[in-house]
């Protein structure tokens, strides 16, 4: 069977080689990492390619567990945010904690995330054309692999798209030992996707949208890699969220101060940056889903929690006027006209 992929900048054909694939258009190579091809132009993070030699010596003779264990405890501080935020987090449990976390992992990163996000998804499509005979998905920021876990029991062919490749690395190696074999992973940046237009008949994307550099640019290349009739669904965290303390920092109302005041609050308290993020307002939203989909989008305020809580039923009772612009987290359904 051919390859799918195109340059991720050119959009000209691939020719796959050994260990990469070269564009017949502009000559540029994208080399491969433990069976993972990496379609991004350049290094995102000083040292990028030594890691990834690392991590794809590692793949081959190390067990799901021991390579997660070994994510887990990477030491290295040019490593991305949220891969860091991990790793200070795991490194500073102690070693029976540690060890619960290993144990638990799949349940608590995998299955339950995974459930959950695609409970949304099902949920979403419903308030299209109820349609759900898809064959062939993508998932943008796919992490560690939730989403396309869950898909995997559904849908025909998933792809897993991340720009971080050690979570690809990881998630590939989990599902050769599940035997999911109908999922294929690639590194690349949302906003430059190596696919020909209208390829997809889905394309989700959970907990991405605040972390992505370029929102406009990724929605516009959603609608592009989407075939007619196909659908988008996803999420975007809120800014001025009334109700829960922010996913990422845990701290209530930052995003009504100004970004700059909110990421001192946040370095003091948390001792994380909150300037690496970029949650939207409901205006913004809509403004990139309209400039992306035309009017083939609606964006959905949902009242549930993780939890049911006394939140929750307040929230239930006000007006989804007021929830748009008020709530923790936007929903996204967005078509391509078939
Ligand atoms: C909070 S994680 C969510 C991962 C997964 N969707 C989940 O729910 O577990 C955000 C993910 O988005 C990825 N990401 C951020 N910016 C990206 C971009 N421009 N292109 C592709 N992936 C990106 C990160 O590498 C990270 O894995
Ligand atoms: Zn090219």
């Amino acid at each position: 069977m051919g390859h799918p992929y195109c340059c991720p900048l050119c959009k000209q054909p691939l020719i796959e080689e050994t260990q990469h694939y070269t564009c017949g258009k502009c000559a540029r190579q994208y080399r491969q990492f433990a069976g993972i091809p990496n379609f991004k132009p350049q290094e995102i993070y000083p040292g990028e390619e030594r890691v990834l030699e690392d991590i794809a010596q590692k793949y081959d003779r190390m067990s799901f567990l021991e390579l997660l264990e070994y994510a887990d405890s990477r030491p290295e501080k040019n490593i991305l945010p949220w891969e860091l935020r991990r790793c200070l987090r795991f490194a500073s449990k102690d070693r029976q904690s540690q060890q619960e976390c290993l144990a638990n992992y799949t349940r608590d990163t995998i299955a339950r995330p995974g459930a959950d996000q695609m409970h949304v998804t099902l949920k979403l499509l419903g308030y299209g054309r109820g349609q759900n005979n898809f064959r062939r998905c993508l998932d943008i920021g796919c992490g560690r692999g939730p989403w396309a876990v869950a898909a995997a029991a559904g849908y025909k062919e998933i792809f897993a798209l991340d720009m971080d490749m050690s979570s690809l690395v990881l998630a590939r190696k989990y599902c050769q030992e599940q035997g999911l074999t109908n999922i294929r992973f690639l590194s690349a940046s949302s906003s430059a996707l190596p696919f020909a237009e209208n390829y997809f008949d889905l394309v989700n994307s959970q907990a991405v949208l605040e972390h992505v550099d370029n929102q406009p640019g990724t929605l516009r290349e959603i609608q592009r890699v989407l075939a007619p009739g196909g659908y988008f669904t996803g999420d975007s965290v809120n800014t001025w969220n009334l109700f829960t303390p922010e996913p990422h920092v845990n701290i209530r109302l930052i995003g009504f101060l100004p970004k700059s005041w909110g990421h001192k609050l946040s370095l003091k308290l948390r001792d994380f940056p909150y300037d690496d993020l970029q949650p939207l307002t409901y205006v913004q939203l809509q403004k990139m889903l309209r400039d992306a989909f035309g009017s083939h989008y609606q964006i959905i305020p949902f009242v549930e929690l993780p939890q049911k809580s006394l939140t929750q039923s307040v929230m239930k009772r006000l007006p989804t006027g007021f929830l748009n612009w008020f709530t923790h987290t936007h929903y996204i359904l967005a078509g391509k006209q078939g």
